[in-house]
Formats: structure tokens, sequence, C-alpha cells
């Protein structure tokens, strides 16, 4: 990156003059909605394309919008703004992008109307999130994935992921990587920034979108490429705890996460406790078509030159 700018109060500015006062209502309440994007960087065309850049703007607008935080723009505007934000930032690497919406208003009071929203976009070098390659060891969490009649974890709330901090802490602290959350019903819901699959007997399952979660866009892309590019089954039902246990494969999927194999849950070997041969193939469709090398997926690619 050869700029740091950020997109701040309908402007691109120097990222030091993206500042906002200590007084703002959604700093204190958590009442904002955000998305997480990557952008890839294709070396042989010398392209850096944004993922899925229309889709992840549709969400944080539709989020917003359920949240009383209607925006004035498109996700096609939004995207173009992105896209401008990257080049004139220079960017030539893999970036992540982090839009988010809040309540610019310097007064208290924990409500969603009667406010002011505005978006500011910022952009943050980020390699890999997990491990992609070795896979990683994940802990159910005690603490439970919030109730969408609480804070629905589908709008991508800041204060929501409170709840994902307490998880992730408590697996770090444990000598684990990642938490797997179960929903207040105790069927498995998510990670702390992820959605999850499970492997049994050449079938895919993953936990319906009615299971307190994120509506994953990754989640969706790789449900397709199952069905579509590798002609496997993908069932979305309620998954149990012990399910975990007995998986031949499993793996999490997220704009950060890209698709991450876990090898060990609550310190059982997940199959053999090696990256499964249906998440390998996965990763290399994934990975071909996040960097443009695959004809049918380029439409959800934005180059930036
Ligand atoms: C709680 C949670 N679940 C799932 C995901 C994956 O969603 P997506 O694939 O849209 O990035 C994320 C990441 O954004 C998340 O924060």
């Amino acid at each position: 990156m050869e700029r740091e700018l950020a997109f701040f109060e309908g402007k691109i500015v120097p990222i030091e003059e993206a500042k906002i006062s200590i007084k703002t209502n959604s700093f204190h309440y958590g009442t904002a909605v955000f998305e997480g994007i990557r952008a890839y960087w294709n070396q042989e065309e010398e392209q850096l394309y944004i993922l899925a850049g229309y889709q992840h703007y549709e969400r944080l607008l539709k989020n917003a919008k359920a949240m009383f935080m209607e925006l004035p723009y498109t996700p096609q505007q939004l995207v173009e703004i992105t896209r401008e934000l990257l080049k004139e930032s220079g960017v030539r690497e893999d970036i992540y992008i982090r839009p988010i919406v809040y309540f610019k208003d310097l007064k208290l009071t924990p409500k969603l109307v009667g406010y002011t929203p505005e978006i500011a976009i910022y952009l943050y070098p980020f390699g890999a999130y997990l491990d992609p390659q070795k896979g990683i060891r994940a802990k159910v969490s005690s603490w439970v994935r919030n109730d969408d009649n609480s804070i629905p974890a589908r709008y991508k709330i800041a204060g929501a992921y409170v709840n994902s901090a307490l998880a992730k802490t408590e697996a770090l602290l444990g000598g684990y990587d990642e938490a797997i959350m179960l929903n207040a019903n105790g069927f498995v819901a998510e990670g702390s920034g992820e959605n999850i699959f499970l492997v049994r007997n050449g079938v895919v399952y993953t936990p319906s979108v009615s299971e307190h979660i994120l509506e994953g866009i990754t989640r969706a892309l790789v449900i397709r490429i199952l069905k579509e590019d590798l002609g496997i089954e993908v069932i979305e039902r309620p998954i149990s705890r012990s399910e975990l246990y007995i998986a031949d494969e499993i793996f999490m999927t997220g704009t950060a996460a890209e698709v991450t194999p876990i090898v060990e849950v609550d310190n059982r070997k997940i199959g053999d406790g090696k990256v499964g041969e249906i998440t390998k193939k996965v990763q290399e469709v994934f990975f071909s078509a996040v960097r443009g090398k695959l004809e049918k997926y380029r439409n959800l690619l934005t180059p930036v030159y």
C-alpha cells in the first residue's frame, strides 16, 4: 500500500483525518454494523480483485436498514468508492476492507431512531487469519451464541462481537485456535467469525440460516462449489455437538478465515487429524476462484485497475 487512506464523511482522506469523537453514540452502545471484504492480488495479471463486493455491500445496506441506519448509497456505488479507495491507496497486495456504518451523533441514549448514520471504509493488510494449510484446533465454547431475539448474529452488529470476543478469548487462553459456539437450543451455530461445515460419509452438513448465525457470503460460495463443481450433496440442518467429534472432516469459512480446516475439536482428532480430502478440494477451487483464475466465478470479482 503506497498511501494509507480512508473513506470518511463522504470523501477519501488521509487516515489521520478519519477520526471520530469519544462522544460518538455508536462507540458507547456498539450500534454499528460492519463488513469484512477481501481483495486478492493476481501477480500475473497485475490486477487486484475485490471478492463479492456487491454481495457484501448489499448485505451491509440491508442490515443497516434493519437497524434504522439508511444510507444514500447503492451497493454498486459503494463498490465503486471502494475501488477508488484501493486505487488511490496504490494497493498491490492482498488486502482486507472494513466498511462500518455508525451513528455519528454526539448524544447518549441507546436507541436507533433520531440519529444520523455515517459510513467509513478503511483498508487493513491481512494475510491468513487462521491456518488454512495445517488446520486448527477448536474448542466448543461455554459462551452461547447470541440469540436472534437478543442481538441478531445475522446483522453483523458491532456490539454482537462481544459474544465472539468472549468465546475467542476463552479458546485462546485454553490453548486452542478458535471457538465453536452453540446456540441457545444447544445446536452448533458458528465460530467467532466463521461459518462451519462438517463432512460425514461424503455428505456435507452446515447449520441452516435459522440457527442464529451470520448468513456468510463465503458460506454461500462454498455451498455452490460443493454442489456445482464437486457434485457433493450439502444439507442444511441442525447439528449436534456430538456430531462434531465423529465427523470425517470439519472446516470453517469466512472472508477472514477463507476455507480453514479444523483438525481437532475438544482434544478429539477429526478423521485422522489431517486436512480432509473434500476440504482440500474446496480450498483448491476457492483459492483459484478468488484470484480470478476460474472463468465461472469471474462475475464475483471487481477488477480495481
Ligand atoms: C460471526 C461470523 N460468522 C460468519 C462469518 C463469515 O461470513 P462471510 O463469509 O460473509 O465473511 C463472519 C465473518 O464475517 C462472522 O463474523
